[in-house]
């Protein structure tokens, strides 16, 4: 009786429609004598209640979970709680490693159809030949939630920047890991330079959509990528070196609107 009302408490769980987006970013820290490397993983996750927490799969060379992944901080606000974590690796070399989450559901009624989510986070750790450090993933940062009035169009240029020097690009996710239903909001276009261009075309659009995009950074000359064990790689100035998710709710309301 009593596991039976558990399993109902987390089949509850699982298909609540909580979620509100997620990003993460990296940034490595000292590489040991012995090849050995420590990378800072960093991410925020906002759900409707601060009672959810987070599972990020890793996969490759995961190495160890030193700090097991550590909250330091709540944000909360009467409609969402964002937790910001870490979690610190150390990995016997530099192979990177892959980061992902996937889960049910977002919050209810998102307007472009989107339940499940997925998100995915490439770590590249390899030593570039124009740093002679290892790569750091594109910086950001969010808010679970933007309000845009539905009679305004504008611009809205995401926070995107790259300790490297590399160039960032946005996209929308394009794959099952990058998210598990890639429909992108009608209202919204996006342009690589990470400007949202929000253009509604009526009223009817109101309400909440899922952006599920996708930071690259892309070296600005070509560059080689060297392993612990001697090995390289070439990258071009097409080529991606790392990728990270940023995930919101942007909510479409109508302004001013009078009873
Ligand atoms: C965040 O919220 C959770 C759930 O209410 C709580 O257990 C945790 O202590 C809070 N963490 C911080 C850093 O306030
Ligand atoms: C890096 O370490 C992993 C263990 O996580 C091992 O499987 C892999 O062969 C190592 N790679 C190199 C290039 O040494
Ligand atoms: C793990 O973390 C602790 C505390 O931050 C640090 O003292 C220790 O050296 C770390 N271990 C490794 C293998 O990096
Ligand atoms: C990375 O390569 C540079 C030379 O390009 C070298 O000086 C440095 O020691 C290397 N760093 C690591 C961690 O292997
Ligand atoms: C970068 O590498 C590509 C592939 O090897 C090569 O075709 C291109 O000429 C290189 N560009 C520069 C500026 O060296
Ligand atoms: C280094 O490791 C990679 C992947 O583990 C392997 O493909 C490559 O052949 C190795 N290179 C050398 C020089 O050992």
């Amino acid at each position: 009786m009593l596991q039976q009302l558990l399993l109902l408490l987390l089949v509850g769980n699982t298909l609540a429609s909580h979620f509100y987006g997620t990003m993460m970013t990296y940034y490595p820290k000292e590489t040991q004598v012995d090849g050995s490397v420590t990378v800072v993983v960093r991410f925020k996750t906002a759900y409707d209640s601060c009672q959810y927490s987070n599972s990020w799969i890793c996969s490759g060379n995961c190495g160890s979970e030193n700090v097991t992944a550590h909250e330091i901080q709540n944000v909360t606000n009467e409609n969402w709680c964002q937790k910001e974590e870490i979690m610190t690796r150390v990995l016997p070399n530099n192979t990177g490693f892959t980061l992902r989450f996937s889960g049910g559901n977002w919050i209810n009624n998102i307007r472009n159809g989107v339940v499940l989510w997925g998100a995915v986070t490439q770590v590249e750790l390899r030593n570039r030949s124009d740093t002679g450090k290892a790569n750091t993933s594109p910086q950001t940062t969010i808010l679970p939630s933007v309000r845009v009035p539905s009679n305004c169009p504008r611009d809205y240029s995401l926070l995107a920047f790259d300790p490297d020097g590399d160039e960032v690009k946005c996209r929308y996710g394009n794959s099952p890991e990058e998210c598990a239903n890639c429909n992108t909001p009608s209202v919204l276009t996006l342009s690589p330079d990470c400007t949202l261009s929000f253009s509604p075309t009526s009223t009817s659009n109101e309400g909440p959509y899922a952006v599920q995009l996708v930071l690259e950074d892309f070296p600005k000359q070509n560059i080689s990528l060297t392993q612990t064990n001697g090995s390289q790689e070439l990258k071009t100035t097409n080529q991606v070196i790392s990728k990270i998710p940023l995930q919101f709710v942007l909510r479409d309301y109508f302004w001013a609107r009078k009873p």
